[in-house]
């Protein structure tokens, strides 16, 4: 059975569900389609059950993308304090939590059912879970061939997101389309994820995992660089925690991360001021400063004795000390993959879009929205900015 549509979106997460209800309230007959089970996983299980909605300090510098103008006009016209009355006027309590990141109170279920209440003040029309075989092109229209029949529609909005979770649904979706109709793609790669060590070469930090403490963390050159002062965590096959997602996203295999275990001491310096008038020894001063099974693994990776008196190590060895402190080199091998990933970078590449609509430029009618679009967020609610903001452009166009 054949059914018609103005417009067809497949995917229902965050960027699908936010332009099928904004079509739908005005006036567009649409059809939302997702092959999962469960509705929006992802916004479930965002922010640790609660979700990181928006960043009130969300703009074009928070995210990553080839062309990083790309996303200014989608994220000026639909901004944070936009998503923000919607919560408002659902009532959904939240709280900010750091540098502008607001959660739900409660629970990301209420964004979730937000979004669906949105979606039926639009008519939205439901087909899910549906496995879709392929998209084509039936005249003017688009024809999607589905496990439940074929679909008509004059547009349609590409919505299923990156590779990132595969266990929750992730698919290539949005990538096999863009290139059947001739779209370039940014190579995908796992972003916000934890960094992996060669287990001979992470052996002596072994005991360290547990251990969390704030680092300033730096990779890149120029234009590419990435700086970030957050939490790190020693993990046992690497480093994890806000500092280590957030550079994760510049990190180029092959070179090294630069971290300052102490940012806000010059450790070098203080030591060599403090000869004098402090009587400790180097262990117990280091253990003021950092936790104490970090502190004596960073002296003996030195190959330092923690008993030595800071009065009897000599200027040099303490310029080492503070290098190896606020200026660690290490070289990750690679990092958690798809699996762990919190988004994928690279996608639809934005020179095949239009940056007020999402439309592709070579193909009328057809849009991509969200994380399938080489537009990428730091850690802290952008990425769900980026989805509310491009799946209500295109939304605002079909
Ligand atoms: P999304 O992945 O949400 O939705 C895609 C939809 O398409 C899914 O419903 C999927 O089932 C469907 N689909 C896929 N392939 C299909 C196919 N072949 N056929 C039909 N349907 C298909 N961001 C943030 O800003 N704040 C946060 O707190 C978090 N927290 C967080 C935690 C974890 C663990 C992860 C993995 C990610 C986050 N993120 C986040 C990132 C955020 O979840 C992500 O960027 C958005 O969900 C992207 O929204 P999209 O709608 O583009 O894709």
């Amino acid at each position: 059975m054949q059914k018609q549509y103005d417009v067809a979106v497949i995917g229902a997460g965050a960027a699908g569900m936010t332009c099928a209800a904004v079509a739908g309230q005005r006036g567009k007959k649409v059809i939302l389609i997702d092959h999962a089970s469960k509705l929006a996983e992802k916004i479930r299980i965002s922010g640790g059950g609660r979700c990181n909605f928006t960043n009130t300090n969300a703009g074009p510098q928070n995210f990553l993308s080839q062309n990083p103008h790309f996303c200014k006009s989608v994220l000026a016209r639909y901004t944070p304090q936009d998503f923000l009355s919607l919560i408002k006027r659902y009532r959904i309590g939240y709280h900010e939590k750091h540098k502008g990141q607001l959660f739900c109170n409660d629970s990301s279920e209420q964004i979730i059912d937000m979004l669906k209440a949105e979606c039926s003040l639009g008519s939205v029309e439901w087909r899910m879970p549906c496995n879709i075989a392929g998209v084509g092109k039936s005249g003017e229209a688009f024809r999607i061939d589905t496990n439940a029949g074929e679909i008509l529609a004059s547009k349609v909005v590409i919505a299923t997101g990156g590779l990132s979770i595969p266990k929750i649904g992730a698919t290539d979706f949005a990538y096999r389309i863009a290139r059947q109709f001739g779209l370039r793609i940014i190579e995908p790669q796992p972003g916000l994820v934890p960094l992996t060590f060669d287990s001979a070469a992470w052996q002596p930090f072994l005991p360290l995992a547990g251990i969390a403490l704030l680092v300033e963390v730096k990779t890149g050159e120029k234009k590419a660089r990435g700086e970030f002062k957050e939490d790190l965590l020693f993990t046992h096959r690497g480093l994890s925690g806000p500092a280590i997602l957030q550079i994760s996203s510049f990190w180029k295999p092959g070179t090294p991360l630069r971290l300052n275990l102490l940012p806000d001491i010059d450790v070098a310096e203080t030591l060599i001021d403090d000869k004098t008038s402090v009587k400790k020894n180097l262990g117990n001063i280091f253990a003021q400063w950092l936790p104490t099974r970090l502190a004596h693994g960073i002296i003996e990776a030195n190959q330092f004795d923690p008993a030595i008196r800071l009065a009897d190590t000599p200027d040099r060895l303490l310029r080492n000390l503070g290098d190896a402190i606020n200026c660690w080199t290490i070289q990750p091998s690679g990092s958690e993959g798809y699996r762990k990933a919190e988004v994928t970078l690279g996608g639809v590449g934005t020179q095949e879009l239009s940056q007020q609509s999402m439309m592709s430029n070579q193909v009328a009618g057809l849009y991509f929205v969200g994380e399938a679009v080489d537009v990428t967020g730091w850690l802290g609610g952008y990425n769900f900015q980026w989805a509310w903001a491009s799946g209500t452009a295109a939304g605002l166009d079909v």
